[in-house]
């Protein structure tokens, strides 16, 4: 075993705080079987006790040990999509501690793909909860340097996997039996993809899902510089924008998304490009609305909660 990996594998085991790599964001990584460790993953992120975790497992097979019910809609979406970008929402096993869950009667599962995040999970032969590796509300790290700056103190150690290649935290889909499936959060997995394996999802109206996904709370992936959504390209020198595919000279700093217009590009560069722009000292970001298809939907669902006060 790679001595990073086992080094993580040693600290999850003595009930400690990793820093981990996988495809969508970093996450801060903690035994999930463990009421202490997880206690402490709510503490390093300031986190409110109302906000579910999400449980990463290396492979399908170690999902019923958590669910209770694991229907044919989730056993089709597990089937085409892990290892991937999606977390599904099922009833839980009473193994799945409430601190866990929220004192939801359901656990989000996800099984990452990142070969290193794999490797950590098969070492450690459990789940791991995992929730986005920032403090509260801010913005989610894709690489394991915003980790470093973000929570270095608060972890025992960090795995630097290398820049993250999807960008964007796992879609959720709540799957109960007999149910349609529904979408708590888009990301890093397009709502379409989903469709096209199960047939239409449902999709709560923006603002009705506090209680199904508690921490879908507006305020979240906060710049400290005021972020605002302007189609319009107003260059100012106090001003930074981030364009989608082109911006005109005469901002403050500009950073592009995706010049040829690629979503999943732009996807994978929006988080970074946030914290760049947020360290410049300028007075407001503008960003610049991307097309609401694919990754569209995910990357306006961030920017409005950036955008958010
Ligand atoms: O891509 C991702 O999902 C990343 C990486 C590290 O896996 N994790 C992540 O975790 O984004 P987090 O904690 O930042 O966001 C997970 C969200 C929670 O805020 C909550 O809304 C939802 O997942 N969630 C988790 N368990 C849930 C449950 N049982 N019922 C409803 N929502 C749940
Ligand atoms: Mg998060």
């Amino acid at each position: 075993m790679d001595r990073a990996v086992q080094r993580a594998v040693e600290v999850l085991r003595a009930g400690g705080l990793v820093g981990l790599p996988t495809e969508t964001v970093y996450g801060l990584g903690a035994d999930a079987l463990s009421e202490t460790a997880v206690a402490r993953v709510f503490e390093a992120k300031d986190r409110p006790r109302f906000d579910p975790l999400i449980c990463h497992l290396g492979s399908r097979a170690e999902v019923d040990a958590l669910a209770t019910d694991f229907d044919s809609t989730a056993d089709r979406l597990a089937a085409a999509f892990w290892p991937g970008p999606l977390t599904l929402v099922v009833p839980k096993r009473s193994v799945v501690s409430d601190l866990v869950t929220a004192g939801a009667p359901t656990v989000g599962i996800r099984v990452p793909a990142h070969p290193l995040m794999q490797a950590v999970l098969q070492g450690f032969e459990g789940p791991i909860a995992a929730p986005s590796a920032n403090p509260f509300a801010a913005i989610s790290p894709t690489t394991a340097e915003h980790v470093r700056t973000q929570l270095g103190d608060k972890l025992d150690f960090i795995l630097d996997g290398g820049p993250c290649s999807v960008g964007l935290e796992s879609t959720i889909i709540l799957v109960l039996p007999h149910q349609r499936p529904v979408l708590l959060r888009p990301g890093g997995l397009p709502l379409e993809s989903i469709e096209a394996v199960v047939g239409s999802v449902v999709v709560p109206p923006p603002g009705s899902l506090s209680s199904a996904a508690p921490g879908r709370s507006l305020k979240h992936y906060s710049p400290k510089t005021p972020l605002f959504i302007e189609p319009t390209h107003r260059p100012h020198p106090q001003v930074a924008r981030l364009a989608y595919r082109d911006a005109p000279p005469g901002f403050g700093a500009t950073v592009r998304l995706s010049p040829t217009g690629d979503l999943t590009e732009a996807a994978s560069k929006l988080f970074a490009a946030l914290q760049t722009l947020d360290g410049g000292g300028w007075h407001r970001i503008e960003a610049q609305p991307v097309p609401e298809t694919g990754l569209g939907r995910a990357i306006m669902d961030r920017l409005r909660r950036a955008a958010a006060r």
